[in-house]
C-alpha cells in the first residue's frame, strides 16, 4: 500500500517535471515596449500542474512568479474528424519575466523553475537584451535542424551548444530560420516533444526567436503545433484579418528586426488578398521603423531564400520574381540584411537587387562599404537528417561563398556603422567565412543625441562667411543711417 502512494507520488511528481524549457524575446522589445514583458519563459508539462513558481535570481534579490497562465495542446482534439489518427495532449506554460527593481537591460541573471517547493529544473544563465542605441548585439543565426541522430546530423550544432553554454557565452537570441525536428507532429507528436526537450539545452538560455519553414506546417497545414509551442508566433500585436501570417517585428540595440512568413506565397497560393496583406503589412512595419529610426540596422528573415544557388531547386531558378513587391520595399526602405534557410547549406551573396549585382562603394577584406541593396545570406546547416549536401553548388554570379556541413551563423550589430556576420562550423568552432557591412555616410537621427557626428569642416566655412556678411551689412546699414535724414514727403 505505501509502495503503492510512493510510485503514485512519483507518477504525479514525474507529470509535473517542466520539460522544453524556451525563452523568447517579449514585448518590450516589439513596438508595445511593455516593459512587464521583458522576456517570456515557456515551458510544457505532461499533467496539468499548478503550483509552479519561477524564480529569478539577481546578485542583490530573489523574485518569486506565480505562474497561473497555462493552456491546453490537444492534438487529438484536433485531429479527431481527420484520417490523421493523433493521441497527444500537453500543457503548456507561459510566464511574463517583466521588469523589476533590480533588472537592469544588458545584465546576465540566472532563472529556476520549482514544484510545490521543489525544484524543477535550472538554474539557467539568461541575459536580458537593451534597446540603448551604444548596446552591441549578438545573435546566433541558424536553420533546418532537426534532433533524431539517425545519422547523428546536427550532434555536432548540439555539442557546439554545450560548449558555449559552458562558457557562459553571452547572446541576445537565436534567429530560427524555420524548419524543425522533421516534422513535429509525427509519430503522434513525439517527434516535436522530443524536440522541445531536446532543444531545451540552449533554448533555456538564448530567447528562440523563429519563422515558420515548410516541415513546420503539421499534417493539416495549419501549423498548429509549432505555434502553439512558442510564444514568438502567437505575438498577438499584428492580429489582422488574415488568419495566420504570423508576422512580428522586434528591436535591440541598433538593430530592428523583421520576421515575416510568406509560406502560400512561396507555393504559389492564388490567394490575392493574403499576398497584398502581407505587404501591406511589411510596408507598415518597414517605414515606421524608418520614420523614427532612419540609420538603424534593418535585417528582415524568413524561410524562403529569394536567392540561392541550388540547381536542384526551382526556388533557387525564380523565387526572387514571386517575391518583386517585397524586394521593392527592402530596397525602398534600405534593408541591410536578408536571411533565409530552407537549403540545408551556407551562402553568402552579393547585394542584390532584382537578380543583379547591386552597387557599393568598396569590397575590400570581405568589407562592404555602403552597399545600395540588402546582401543576401542562406543559414540554413545546423543539421538535419533529411538531406546533408556533402558539398557546395555550383556558384552562380552572385555568390560570394558557400560552406557545406554543420553549421551556424552569428551576426553582431556592433554600433550604428558596422554590422558583422560569420559563419562557424559546429564541429571546431572555425570561422570559415565573414563579411562586415559598413555605412561611411550616415546622418544622425534626429532625436539621437547620444553621439552627434562633429560638424564638417565647410559648414564652420559657410557659417563664418555668413557672419561676416551680416557683420558687414549691419555697419553698411549703421553709415547709411548716419546720413542725413530725408522727408517722407519726397516719396509721396
Ligand atoms: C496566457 O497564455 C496564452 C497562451 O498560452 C496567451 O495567449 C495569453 O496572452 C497569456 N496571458 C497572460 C496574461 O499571460
Ligand atoms: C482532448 O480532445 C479529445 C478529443 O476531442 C477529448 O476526448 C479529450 O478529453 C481532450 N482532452 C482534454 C484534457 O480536454
Ligand atoms: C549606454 O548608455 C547608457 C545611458 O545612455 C549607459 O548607462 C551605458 O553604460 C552605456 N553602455 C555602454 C556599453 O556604453
Ligand atoms: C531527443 O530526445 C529523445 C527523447 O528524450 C532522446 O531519446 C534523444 O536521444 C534526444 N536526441 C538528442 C539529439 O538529444
Ligand atoms: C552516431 O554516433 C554514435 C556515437 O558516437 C555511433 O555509435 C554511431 O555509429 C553513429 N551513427 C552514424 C550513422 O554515424
Ligand atoms: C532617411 O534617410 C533617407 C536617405 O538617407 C532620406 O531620403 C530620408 O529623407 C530620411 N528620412 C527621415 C525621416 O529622416
Ligand atoms: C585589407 O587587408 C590588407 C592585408 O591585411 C591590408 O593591408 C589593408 O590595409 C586592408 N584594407 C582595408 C581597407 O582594411
Ligand atoms: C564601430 O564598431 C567598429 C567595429 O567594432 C569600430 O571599429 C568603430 O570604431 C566603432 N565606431 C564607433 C563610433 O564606435
Ligand atoms: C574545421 O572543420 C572543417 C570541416 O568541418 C574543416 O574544413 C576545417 O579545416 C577545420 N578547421 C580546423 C582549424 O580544424
Amino acid at each position: 500500500m505505501i509502495l503503492f502512494i510512493i510510485s503514485l507520488l512519483t507518477l504525479a511528481k514525474s507529470d509535473c517535471i517542466p520539460y522544453g524549457v524556451r525563452l523568447s524575446l517579449g514585448h518590450y522589445y516589439s513596438a508595445l515596449n511593455d516593459i512587464n514583458n521583458y522576456i517570456t519563459l515557456t515551458f510544457n508539462s505532461q499533467n496539468l500542474c499548478l503550483d509552479y513558481v519561477v524564480q529569478i535570481i539577481t546578485t542583490t534579490s530573489i523574485n518569486n512568479i506565480q505562474v497561473n497562465n497555462f493552456s491546453l495542446l490537444n492534438m487529438t482534439d484536433v485531429y479527431k474528424d481527420s484520417e490523421n489518427v493523433i493521441n497527444y495532449e500537453t500543457y503548456v506554460y507561459d510566464v511574463k519575466i517583466g521588469q523589476f527593481d533590480s533588472l537592469i537591460e544588458g545584465n546576465q541573471y540566472t532563472f529556476m523553475i520549482y514544484w510545490e517547493n521543489t525544484p524543477m529544473a535550472g538554474p539557467f544563465y539568461f541575459n536580458v537584451p537593451s534597446k540603448s542605441l551604444n548596446y552591441s548585439s549578438k545573435f546566433i543565426v541558424m536553420g533546418d535542424m532537426d534532433s533524431n541522430w539517425k545519422l547523428n546530423t546536427s550532434k555536432q550544432t548540439f555539442d557546439w551548444f554545450s560548449n558555449q553554454i559552458k562558457k557562459t557565452t553571452h547572446y541576445d537570441g537565436i534567429i530560427y530560420l524555420g524548419d524543425m525536428a522533421y516534422d513535429l507532429e509525427d509519430d503522434n507528436c513525439m517527434v516535436g516533444d522530443n524536440f522541445l526537450r531536446n532543444i531545451s539545452l540552449f533554448t533555456s538560455h538564448f530567447p528562440f526567436m523563429l519563422t515558420l519553414g515548410n516541415h513546420d506546417s503539421g499534417h493539416n497545414d495549419e501549423f498548429v503545433y509549432i505555434r502553439k509551442s512558442f510564444a514568438t508566433p502567437r505575438i498577438s500585436e499584428y492580429d489582422n484579418p488574415i488568419k495566420y501570417n504570423d508576422f512580428y517585428s522586434f528591436q535591440v540595440g541598433h538593430a530592428y528586426f523583421v520576421q515575416f512568413h510568406p509560406y502560400k506565397i512561396a507555393y504559389g497560393n492564388k490567394d490575392k488578398t493574403y499576398f497584398i496583406y502581407t505587404l501591406y503589412q511589411m510596408e507598415q512595419e518597414l517605414s515606421r521603423i524608418r520614420s523614427h529610426e532612419n540609420t538603424s540596422w534593418l535585417i528582415v528573415y524568413n524561410h524562403y531564400p529569394f536567392y540561392c544557388s541550388n540547381p536542384d531547386d526551382g526556388f533557387c531558378e525564380d523565387h526572387y520574381k514571386k517575391m518583386q513587391l517585397f524586394e521593392d520595399l527592402f530596397i525602398k526602405y534600405r534593408v541591410d540584411l536578408c536571411l533565409a534557410g530552407h537549403q540545408h547549406t551556407y551562402e553568402r551573396d552579393e547585394p542584390l537587387a532584382y537578380n543583379k549585382v547591386a552597387q557599393f562603394d568598396k569590397y575590400e577584406n570581405n568589407t562592404y562599404t555602403n552597399p545600395k541593396a540588402p546582401i543576401y545570406i542562406v543559414e540554413g546547416a545546423a543539421g538535419n537528417d533529411e538531406i546533408m549536401p556533402e558539398d557546395i553548388y555550383p556558384p552562380k554570379f552572385y555568390t560570394k561563398f558557400q560552406a557545406a556541413g554543420d553549421g551556424i551563423g552569428i551576426l553582431e550589430i556592433k554600433n550604428k556603422t558596422h554590422l558583422y556576420f560569420e559563419h562557424r562550423m559546429s564541429a571546431n568552432d572555425s570561422v570559415v567565412d565573414y563579411v562586415w557591412i559598413v555605412k561611411t555616410n550616415v546622418i544622425p537621427d534626429d532625436d539621437d543625441d547620444k553621439d552627434k557626428e562633429s560638424i564638417p569642416i565647410w559648414v564652420w566655412i559657410l557659417v563664418g562667411v555668413g557672419v561676416l556678411l551680416i557683420i558687414a551689412l549691419v555697419a553698411y546699414c549703421v553709415i547709411k543711417n548716419k546720413k542725413p535724414k530725408q522727408t517722407h514727403n519726397e516719396f509721396i
